[in-house]
């Protein structure tokens, strides 16, 4: 049997526009082109776990969608990268959730998100799933559904066997209850500080032993501190250590953070050591900043195996991402 992940999240349909640069309150500004293209954080995380396990690894998705165009868009590009979306289920009510993306010249965004059908799923819906957990090794979260769903499929999960893995995102601050049920938290910078109360800034690596240390006193099994241009910091029971970025030319920094928990999900139910598995993970987001969208952005495994053995292009000019979404 092969190994299996399982992730429980949102799907948005994006409406991307890029411009020179995102408008301020009050301002319009004009935009250079539009594009529709498959994202939301839950969907992110399993298109590029399907993408990156490439049929060796089995991802199942759990979410919610409308009865409309958009389901069916969103639906089909998962089962294309080879997810399973048996448990996708619509919403009665509700409409897919969609997000409103503006990327600007030096590939920094700015997302708003209408939940829709994404608010729609709860607790007692995952519940009534509990079989889609069975048999795998790792269960992946993010918080575009309510809080509450997240704490019960988290509970689920462990009940079931799974390690847990928690991309905090959007930033919010988190009950000590649902942290405690978290064997890997993995927050960019913003979503850090928020957790420990602390105000907005940019983490320098020399900083990051300090904040690791401080989440893992909230609770959780291991951190993984996401950097940006600054590569991933990671606190286990085994260790702690620094990967750095591989420097490439942004485009877009959108969904490089699910792209990241994807790869790192990938790695680690192939039984890949921690090391290995943070540089393969610094890899697959390297690539997806290279390329505009969320889903659209998320490599293959052949890329990433390229790229990491120097075979694939590397654009040399500095990494400049921000932190990942
Ligand atoms: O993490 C990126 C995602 O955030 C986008 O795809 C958008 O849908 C929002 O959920």
């Amino acid at each position: 049997m092969i190994p299996a992940i399982v992730v429980v999240g949102s799907l948005n349909m994006d409406f991307v526009v890029s411009v020179d640069r995102l408008p301020v309150p009050g301002e319009t500004v004009l935009g250079r082109d539009f594009q529709m293209i498959p994202g939301g954080k839950g969907a992110n995380q399993a298109c590029a776990a399907g993408k990156l396990g490439a049929g060796a690894v089995a991802v199942r998705l759990i979410g919610r969608v409308g009865y409309d165009v958009f389901a069916d868009h969103l639906k089909a590009s998962l089962a294309a990268a080879g997810v399973d979306v048996g448990a996708v289920h619509a919403a009665k009510s509700q409409p897919t959730g969609v997000a409103l993306i503006w990327v600007d010249r030096q590939g920094q965004n700015s997302i708003v998100v209408a939940s829709g059908a994404n608010y729609a799923l709860a607790a007692a819906d995952v519940e009534a799933m509990r079989k889609v957990f069975r048999g795998a090794s790792l269960a992946l979260f993010q918080l575009e559904t309510p809080l509450d769903t997240v704490a019960a499929a988290l509970r689920l999960a462990r009940e079931e066997g799974l390690r847990t893995m928690l991309d905090p995102a959007p930033a919010q601050p988190l009950p000590a209850e649902l942290l405690a049920r978290v064997d890997i938290l993995t927050p960019n910078e913003n979503e850090a500080l928020m957790l420990l109360g602390r105000p907005p800034a940019r983490v320098a690596p020399g900083d990051a032993p300090e904040l690791a240390a401080a989440l893992r006193k909230l609770g959780v099994g291991s951190v993984v501190l996401k950097l940006g241009d600054q590569g991933s910091y990671y606190s286990g029971d085994t260790g702690s250590f620094h990967t750095p970025a591989f420097p490439v030319e942004v485009r877009d920094s959108t969904a490089a953070g699910d792209t990241f928990n994807a790869a790192l999900a990938v790695a680690l139910a192939e039984g890949q050591l921690i090391e290995r598995a943070l540089r393969f993970a610094n890899a697959a987001a390297a690539i997806s900043v290279t390329r505009l969208g969320a889903q659209a952005s998320a490599p293959t495994r052949a890329e990433v195996d390229n790229f990491l053995s120097g075979a694939g292009p590397r654009p040399a000019a500095a990494f400049q991402a921000a932190p990942p979404r």
